[in-house]
């Protein structure tokens, strides 16, 4: 079996996955959430601190598979390094202590290894992964060969999300806040701008549209003078270009990459309403649409340990004094992820 952590933002995520048919055979996530929200968004230090109580206590409850364990992998990129630091610190103990090889993981591969948790992988990929800091199409075809096809320029998928549900004095997350509004919402009540409609560049582009949200906001007064009614309107109105953006890009990638078997992670994949969108969109470019399960779209160490397991075989140990936080860079189009 194989134990990993995951602790690259808000999410102490402990599991442990059985090596030969990728069973899960335990799973804990402790969220922050309720701890962030008066602050509109993740305060690392706060993060760090709770990872430091949450970590440890699941880790407890994993005693009685120690004597399982081939091996400990942990998130160490991308994330805030504060938080990754204390999942390194531990599974570098564990993997001292239990004398076992140790396996680093890139957070994003493991949104992308979301998709096969307690099941055989499907290869090669293509990959729409949104989530709270990155909006990325990555052509995937072996577990290290991934390519960035499509990146963001500004602003992410998600981090979209919860700043205008920030700008309506709404809580945090606000992914799943504004999903919930626009349904109730008419999504052609508020013209806002279709990011990067008429232009060539195959990237997304997300901070234009948040400053139109910002002025349709102002002109109706501001949030506090904000009907319920208008919140909804404008959540949907928010979402549907957000849909439309992400749509036309992704067009003009199915139109040039032939890979039949197209997936979307990450955060922001729970919402229903893009889903849906990609259900048309892949119909019509015959292409098979692959979703995780709702639970393990959001950050967790199920998807750490499934990527683990693949790398488990083909052997890609670090040593305990190697290991440490990367400071990704901006990866951009054309690049490994
Ligand atoms: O992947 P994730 O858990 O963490 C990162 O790796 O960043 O993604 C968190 C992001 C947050 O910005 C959250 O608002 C967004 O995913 N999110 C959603 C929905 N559920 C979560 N965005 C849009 N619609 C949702 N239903
Ligand atoms: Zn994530």
């Amino acid at each position: 079996m194989i134990l990993s952590i995951e602790s690259s933002c808000d999410d102490s995520s402990i599991a442990i996955t059985k090596i030969e048919n990728n069973k899960l055979i335990f799973h804990k996530k402790i969220s922050q959430e309720k701890e962030h929200a008066c602050y509109g968004g993740v305060v690392p230090e706060l993060a760090s601190r709770l990872h430091a109580i949450d970590l440890p206590n699941i880790l407890e409850e994993c005693k009685p598979y120690f004597s399982d364990l081939k091996a400990v992998a942990v998130t160490n990129q991308p994330g805030l390094g504060v938080t990754l630091i204390e999942g390194i610190a531990m599974a570098k103990t564990v993997a001292v202590t239990l004398d076992i090889p140790l396996l680093a993981v890139h957070h994003l591969k493991g949104h992308i290894y979301s998709l096969f948790i307690e099941k055989k992988q499907i290869l090669p990929l293509l990959v729409l992964l949104i989530s709270g800091g990155h909006t990325q199409i990555i052509r995937v075809e072996s577990l290290d060969k991934m390519t960035i096809l499509a990146t963001s320029i500004d602003d992410s998928v998600g981090e979209s999300f919860d700043k205008t549900a920030k700008m309506m004095g709404l809580g945090y997350p606000g992914g799943p806040i504004i999903e919930q509004l626009a349904q109730k919402g008419d999504e052609n009540r508020f013209a806002l701008p279709i990011p990067l409609q008429n232009s060539p560049l195959i990237a997304f582009s997300l901070s234009g549209l948040k400053n139109a949200v910002r002025l349709t906001i102002e002109r109706l007064g501001g949030s506090d003078a904000m009907k319920e009614q208008d919140r909804c309107d404008l959540s949907a109105s928010f979402q549907k270009a957000v849909k439309l953006h992400l749509i036309q890009k992704s067009k003009k990638i199915f139109e040039k990459e032939s890979i039949k078997d197209f997936a979307i992670v990450g955060g922001a994949s729970a919402n229903l309403y893009i889903r849906e969108a990609y259900e048309i969109l892949c119909k019509k470019y015959k292409k098979r649409l692959h979703t995780a399960p709702l639970k393990y779209c959001s950050d967790n160490a199920a998807m750490i340990g499934r990527y683990a397991i693949e790398a488990y075989k083909k052997k890609l140990f670090v040593e305990p004094y190697e290991i440490d936080v990367v400071y990704t860079k901006k990866r951009q189009s054309g690049t490994e992820l």
